[in-house]
């Protein structure tokens, strides 16, 4: 069933407090906005199994291993809720899934990036997923859409999992000098990288009916505040450096560093030195896609392509 409702028709059930249940209480744009910020979770979600299996072949045990397998299997669990909800909004996530190019995912740029060591997962876990438990959260309690609302109950206790996961491991290394160093070289790539997962700053974004619709509450430098104010005190507390700070007068979280940035996504380095660059040229880098997004993409496609073929389909 195509969404049939004018906009205005749909606002007036959110300014009356009624949730959104399915298509047929959308409107065309408020359909396609809410697929296209579904398929940025989704593939989010799924991308980090295959980034997050990566590292944990660096897992110091068994039992570390253990945890990071946990926490793989909770991301797969909350892609599938997402890819769900697209189908039930007459998406072909088969299609999308299985078939769609590399380049085509939706994914923040910061995953495209190898983690490379134990180190690198447990700040991605005190990063990356603080990133998407805010992002998430801040869905959950305003989202107009009500089947998304319901799902991330469970997704958000997890989030808070995988994030307790990361800042568990940090605080028990940190005050071993080596370990120390290690774990400050993962935050001098991974800070910026999460700066930059809450997308262009609010006065450049595009797509404005993510706010008008209710999808979610809280704007991208909004949301970009919530995540310094809890990382930045975080890291300093464990006597790490992070450049960014709280500025008085302004009551906001201020970079301090050159940003945005060039990213040398090989070495794993900001090139700060260069000076700061246009959002465009971010956006270039994040069109392009980093170093691992054919690898992962391929993680998730290869089974499913292999049965195809079994099956005597034709598969591109
Ligand atoms: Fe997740
Ligand atoms: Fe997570």
């Amino acid at each position: 069933m195509d969404a049939q409702l004018t906009n205005a028709a749909v606002l007036e059930r959110i300014h009356e407090q009624r949730l959104i249940e399915g298509v047929e209480h959308m409107s065309p744009a408020y359909l396609e906005g809410m697929k296209r910020i579904l398929t940025v979770s989704a593939d989010t979600e799924l991308v980090s199994a295959p980034a997050y299996l990566h590292a944990a072949r660096s897992a110091p045990n068994i039992n570390t291993f253990g945890s990071a397998i946990a926490i793989i299997q909770d991301e797969l669990g909350h892609a599938h809720i997402a890819y769900r909800l697209l189908r039930d909004l007459g998406v072909d996530t088969e299609e999308l899934i299985y078939r769609r190019e590399p380049l085509k995912w939706k994914y923040p740029y910061a995953f495209d990036v190898p983690l490379d060591s134990w180190y690198e997962l447990i700040v991605a876990n005190a990063f990356y997923d603080r990133a998407g438990y805010i992002l998430l959260s801040d869905v959950y309690n305003s989202t107009t859409f009500g089947p998304w609302k319901r799902a991330l109950i469970k997704v958000d206790k997890e989030e808070t999992f995988h994030l307790r996961h990361g800042e568990q491991w940090m605080r028990k290394l940190a005050p071993v000098t080596a370990e120390h160093e290690t774990l400050q070289n993962a935050i001098n790539w991974m800070f910026l990288l999460t700066v930059e997962w809450f997308g262009l700053p609010d006065d450049l974004k595009k797509h404005t009916e993510q706010l008008d619709f209710g999808f979610k509450g809280k704007s991208n430098d909004q949301l970009r505040q919530q995540w310094m104010s809890t990382a930045v005190p975080f890291c300093r507390e464990l006597g790490f450096t992070v450049p960014a700070h709280y500025d008085d007068a302004t009551k906001l979280w201020v970079v301090d560093c050159t940003f945005p940035a060039a990213f040398d996504e090989h070495e794993k380095r900001w090139l700060l030195e260069e000076g700061q660059i246009s959002w465009d040229e971010v956006m270039k880098r994040w069109k392009k896609r980093g170093p691992k997004n054919a690898e992962f993409v391929e993680t998730l496609q290869r089974g499913n392509k292999g049965l195809a073929r079994l099956l005597g389909e034709e598969v591109a």
